[in-house]
């Protein structure tokens, strides 16, 4: 058990529920290996009273904040400056202290790019397909665009609300699932944002036509319970590569300590907290 000091400062998540999350393990880890006088609690907090939330952590100087479901998009509302990838994205998940409140920033996607640098997954130039259109797949379109994608195909089951997230960018297609042969033969990297194929739903998978995985040479699927999954099976069994989203998951967390405590985090810790995660 940590020691708990006057000169303690405190992390924490606002979500709900947050019974289930696995930030405080993986942020205390940080702090605990960093030597840091730092802990990291979980929030209960319910929409209506998020604003008091964020003003109330404030008063009680709290040093930072991650956000998660379903307050990712609302506490655009409460804070006092934002940051540019979070303003294009539509999310943040990580609220820093700054003068007179928070500033909110979006480590989903940094997570993202940090989990395909460290897989070895080169974007640039690259057509991609992504299945799945929802708060996920913003962060990762953003980072694939950011990275240089070239042609995107965006696979959902509700065609219309994907058009509406991403139909106005200029190097992007949407299509249902079941059109997955308009998109021309090649070799695409596939990343898997749907929440299909979830434990306890571990066979589950929104497409399952071979064809459709000899399209893909490598992956990265979001899910990280199982760890793998159905998606990531497929697209083995096609001889490509995939990898789950541990390492985007660890990544964001890393990414939000970075900025809450304006420090690095080295990589030693960060393969031990791989590790420490994966088993
Ligand atoms: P997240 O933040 O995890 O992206 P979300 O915004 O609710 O959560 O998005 C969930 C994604 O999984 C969406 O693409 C959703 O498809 P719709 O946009 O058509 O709702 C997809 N999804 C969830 N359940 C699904 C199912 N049973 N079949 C197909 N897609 C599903």
């Amino acid at each position: 058990m940590r020691e708990i000091y006057g000169t303690t400062r405190i992390l924490g998540l606002l979500g709900d529920p947050v019974e289930h999350t696995g930030s405080p393990a993986i942020h205390n880890f940080i702090a605990e290996r960093m030597g840091d006088d730092i802990i990291y609690v979980p929030f209960h907090v319910k929409s209506k009273h998020l604003e008091e939330a964020v003003s109330g952590a404030y008063a009680l100087n709290i040093l930072g904040l991650n956000v998660t479901v379903p307050h990712k998009v609302e506490v655009m509302q409460h804070v006092t400056e934002l940051d540019d990838a979070a303003l294009d994205i539509g999310a943040v998940n990580t609220l820093v202290r700054v003068r007179g409140g928070f500033k909110g920033y979006n480590t989903d996607f940094s997570g993202f790019m940090r989990e395909l640098d460290s897989v070895d997954i080169q974007v640039n130039g690259r057509d991609i397909i992504v299945l799945g259109a929802g708060g996920a797949a913003k962060a990762v379109m953003y980072a694939l665009n950011k990275l240089g994608a070239r042609d995107i195909y965006i696979l959902n089951r509700n065609v219309e609300k994907a058009e509406v997230n991403f139909g106005s960018l200029k190097n992007v297609k949407v299509l249902g699932f079941s059109s997955w042969k308009e998109i021309p033969k090649g070799k695409y990297i596939g990343i898997q944002c749907t929440s299909v194929g979830l434990a306890p739903n571990e066979e589950e998978c929104v497409i399952s036509d071979d064809g459709f995985f000899d399209l893909i040479d490598e992956a990265v699927d979001l899910i990280y319970k199982p760890r793998e999954t159905a998606f990531m099976k497929r697209v083995k069994g096609h001889g490509g590569r995939a990898y789950n989203g541990l390492r985007m998951l660890m990544y964001q967390a890393v990414s939000s300590y970075e900025f809450f405590t304006g420090r690095e985090v080295p990589e030693e810790i960060v393969e031990e907290l791989y590790r420490e995660l994966d088993t």
